[in-house]
C-alpha cells in the first residue's frame, strides 16, 4: 500500500474520543518512503502538520486546517544475543499487538503495560506508563523523519530525556520529527515487577505465587478493564490530566489539611498526588454534563458519552481544574493533547 492524499477526512474514526471533527488534507502512512514522498508534495508541504496512531491522546477542539499524516507503517522483527533481545517493531503497530507478540515469545519486560491503546510509534512521546514500569524502562532507541530537511535520525535512551508521561518530544523537539520506529530491549528471563497493590492482590486472587509473563499481562489487563472505560463503546482517551507532582512543602500544607490525601513519593523531595481522589472530592466522580463527564469508576477519565463536541469536553475540563485549585490550591495539567 502507498499513501494517498485525501481531502475533507472525518477524523472521528481516528480518535478515541470520537469526535467528530474533519481534516482539509489526510494520509495514511505505511513506510518511510511514504513520508518522504508526501512531504514532498507542494500542497501538502504548505500545510499545518498532525501526526497521529491511534488518536488515544488527543482532544481536537475544531476541525484541523491542515495535514494529518496517520502513521501505519507495520513489522516486528527480534534479534537475541544470549538472554538479551532487541525487538523493533515499525511506529504503526498496536501497542497492545506489540506486546502480545512478546509476551507469547517470552521477551519480558513490556507485560506491565499490557492492554494501553495507541501505536509503539507514540509510546515514546509521553513515555506511556502503568502498573509500576514505563516505556523508558525497555526503550532502546528509536528511528524519526525529520520534518524540517526530511533526514532520518536515530534517537538514543539519553536523547530522549524521558520524564514522567513526558519527553523531548513534547518539549523542545514538539512538531519536528516523526518516529517511523522503535527498538526496546527486553530479556528471555523474567524480571517479575509487581509491587504495584492491585497487582499483587490479583495475583493473590487468582492463587498465581510464581507469575509468569503471560500471568502479569492477564492480571494487568483485567485489572484495566475494570477501571477503564473501552474506547470503543464510550469515548474517552484515559486519564485526561496528570498526577501533579508537587512540592514537599506544598503537599504538607495540603495533607495538614486533607490528611486522607492519596499520594506517591518520587525522587528529587517531591511528591505525586492522586489526581483521581482530588477530582473525586471536589464532587465530579461519574458526573455526567450535557454529553460528556468522568468515568464512574475513575474520575481522572473524562469520557464522551455520545455527540459530545470537542469543545465540550475542553469547557468541562477547565471546570474540574478550578475547582481542584479553589479547594487544593493545586493545578491540574492535561495529559491529553488539545488540538
Ligand atoms: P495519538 O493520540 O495518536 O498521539 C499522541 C501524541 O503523539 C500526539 O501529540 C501525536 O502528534 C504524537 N504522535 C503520535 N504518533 C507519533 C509518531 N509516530 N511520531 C511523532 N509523534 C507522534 N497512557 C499511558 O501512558 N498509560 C496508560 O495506562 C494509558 N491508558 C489509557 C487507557 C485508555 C482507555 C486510553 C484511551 C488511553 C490511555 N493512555 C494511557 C493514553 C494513550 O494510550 C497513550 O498516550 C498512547 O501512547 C497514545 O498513542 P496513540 O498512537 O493513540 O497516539
Ligand atoms: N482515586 C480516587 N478516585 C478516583 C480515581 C482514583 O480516589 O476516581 C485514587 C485511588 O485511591 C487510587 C489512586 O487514586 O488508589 C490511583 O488511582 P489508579 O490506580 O487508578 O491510578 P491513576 O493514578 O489514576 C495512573 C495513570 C494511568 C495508569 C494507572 C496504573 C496517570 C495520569 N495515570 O492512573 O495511566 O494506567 O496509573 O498505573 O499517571 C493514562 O495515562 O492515560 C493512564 C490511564
Amino acid at each position: 500500500m502507498t499513501a494517498v492524499l485525501q481531502e475533507h477526512t472525518s477524523l472521528k474514526p481516528f480518535n478515541t474520543f470520537g469526535i467528530p471533527v474533519y481534516a482539509h488534507f489526510f494520509a495514511e502512512i505505511f513506510s518511510e518512503r511514504d513520508l518522504g514522498a508526501i512531504l514532498q508534495d507542494a500542497s501538502a508541504k504548505a500545510q499545518p502538520l498532525l501526526v497521529l496512531g491511534g488518536g488515544s491522546n488527543v482532544l481536537f477542539t475544531k476541525d484541523f486546517e491542515g495535514l494529518v499524516l496517520k502513521i501505519s507503517i507495520p513489522g516486528i522483527s527480534a534479534e537475541q544475543q544470549g538472554t538479551r533481545v532487541l525487538v523493533t517493531a515499525g511506529a504503526g503497530v498496536v501497542w497492545n499487538d506489540l506486546v502480545m507478540y512478546c509476551v507469547q515469545q517470552g521477551f519480558a519486560g513490556v507485560e506491565n503495560l499490557s492492554l494501553i491503546p495507541g501505536t509503539v510509534g507514540a509510546s515514546p512521546i509521553q513515555n506511556i506508563g502503568a502498573y509500576g514500569v514505563e516505556l523508558k524502562d525497555v526503550f532502546h532507541s528509536c528511528r524519526a523523519y525529520e520534518i524540517a530537511t526530511g533526514e532520518m535520525r536515530t534517537f538514543a535512551y539519553a536523547d530522549c530525556k524521558f520524564g514522567y508521561r513526558d519527553s523531548v518530544f513534547k518539549n523542545e523537539l514538539k512538531g519536528k520529527y516523526i518516529i517511523t520506529e522503535v527498538r526496546f530491549d527486553l530479556s528471555t528471563e523474567a524480571n517479575a515487577n509487581i509491587q504495584y497493590g492491585a497487582i499483587q492482590s490479583e495475583l493473590a486472587n487468582r492463587g498465581i505465587a510464581q507469575p509468569t509473563i503471560a500471568d502479569i499481562s492477564n492480571v494487568v489487563s483485567s485489572i484495566r478493564v475494570s477501571k477503564l472505560p473501552d474506547p470503543s463503546t464510550i469515548g474517552n482517551a484515559g486519564s485526561f490530566f496528570k498526577n501533579p507532582v508537587v512540592d514537599r512543602e506544598k503537599f504538607e500544607a495540603v495533607s495538614a489539611k486533607f490528611p486522607e490525601l492519596v499520594y506517591y513519593e518520587v525522587p528529587g523531595n517531591q511528591v505525586k498526588l492522586a489526581a483521581g481522589w482530588l477530582i473525586e472530592q471536589c464532587g465530579f466522580k461519574g458526573k455526567v454534563v450535557g454529553q460528556t463527564g468522568t468515568w464512574k469508576n475513575q474520575a481522572l477519565v473524562l469520557v464522551n458519552h455520545g455527540g459530545a463536541t470537542g469543545q465540550e469536553v475542553y469547557s468541562f475540563s477547565e471546570d474540574i481544574i478550578q475547582a481542584v485549585r479553589a479547594k487544593f490550591d493545586v493545578i491540574l495539567e492535561r495529559e491529553v493533547n488539545l488540538l
